[in-house]
């Protein structure tokens, strides 16, 4: 099977990439390596590389056909950066999945995937969203993914192009760049320094590890409908402030290590997905958070030759 993972060299599409591969898939990855994008994550990673940007409609309309299935990694992905500054946000969440979308029209790509996020629904107090839930969106960030979600499903509809969104929540695990929570702090002790909490640290998010997810994304690709969103839940929805106090202990640190900081603006309180749909057609989760949470922190313990140029550089 012939797959083109966009995003490929970031964090979750390095791992997707790296599990197709070991299973003998024949993989592309496109991606435009900004920031956020890391050959170091392909290490030992068989597969084609196409250094390129998804908004090159020309570009892309070359490199999509001949794929059995394309799945859609590439964006800009973390929320602080998109409150700076949300141009590029829209211009790859939003028109880059349109031009992705257009060329596998053209290709007739048997199947196609688009990677989401539990964010396009804003913040839910109680409860759980199941995938009919109504999209509010917060942050430029989320915005410009429900966009992008927006364009796939009415690609699904009007062209019947045969496209299924996952939305899944926080991921951890290893390679993830080290302005997200996780490695952030995670680094930040390891290098001595204090960890930045925001405002009463009492957000609440659903951690899933990045292993299960992949897991998650393969099976939607397999056996999900076209034209449907499936949810990937996490196994573990806690506040920041439990996160921090999980980190710390592992990192046999206490609490004078964490500096409060003034809370990120229109900070969604919770996230909470309901992923019944996705287990009805066997979906379980295989990575207890606990032995996930300690063996990522041991990675990045052991891998500092991975993240100190990426602090360094001070990207
Ligand atoms: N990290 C999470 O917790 C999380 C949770 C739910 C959903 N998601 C979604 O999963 C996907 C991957 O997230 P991630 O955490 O791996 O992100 P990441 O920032 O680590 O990686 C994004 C990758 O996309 C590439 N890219 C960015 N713009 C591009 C463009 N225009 N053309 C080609 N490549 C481009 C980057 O170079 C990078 O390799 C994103 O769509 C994100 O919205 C992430």
């Amino acid at each position: 099977m012939k797959v083109l993972v966009t995003g490929g060299a970031g964090f979750i599409g390095s791992h997707y990439a790296r599990r197709l591969a070991a299973s003998g898939a024949d993989v592309t990855v496109l991606d435009k390596l900004t920031y956020a994008g890391n050959l170091a994550n392909l290490e030992g990673v068989a597969h084609r590389f196409v250094h390129g940007d998804i908004c090159d409609a020309a570009l892309v309309g070359e490199v999509v056909p001949g794929h059995d299935l394309v799945v859609n990694f590439a964006a800009e992905s973390h929320v602080d950066r998109s409150i700076v500054g949300a141009g590029d946000f829209v211009t790859t969440n939003v028109v880059g999945v349109q031009i992705l979308m257009d060329a596998c029209m053209a290709a007739k790509t048997p199947r196609i995937v688009q990677v989401s996020t539990d964010e396009v629904y804003g913040s839910i107090e109680l409860g759980s969203w199941s995938e009919g839930a109504s999209l509010s969106p917060n942050s430029p960030y989320s915005a410009a993914k429900a966009g992008g979600d927006m364009i796939a499903l009415a690609y699904a509809r009007t062209h019947g192009l045969p496209v299924s969104i996952t939305r899944c929540g926080n991921n951890y695990g290893p390679n993830q760049f080290p302005e997200k929570v996780i490695p952030l702090f995670t680094t930040n002790i390891i290098e001595g320094r204090k960890v930045p909490l925001y405002g009463d640290g009492g957000n609440v998010r659903d951690w899933i590890h990045v292993a299960d997810h992949c897991r998650g994304i393969e099976l939607v690709a397999e056996r999900g409908r076209p034209g449907e969103v499936y949810h990937i839940a996490g196994t573990a929805e806690i506040t920041n402030l439990e996160l921090t106090r999980r980190l710390l202990d592992a990192l046999k640190v206490d609490w004078n290590e964490v500096e409060r900081v003034p809370d990120r603006k229109g900070h969604d309180r919770r996230y909470s997905l309901n992923d019944d749909k996705l287990r009805a057609i066997g979906y379980t989760p295989t990575v207890e958070f606990e032995q996930g949470l300690a063996d990522t922190v041991r990675w990045y313990q052991d891998n500092p030759q991975w993240w100190q140029p990426l602090k360094a550089a001070g990207r």
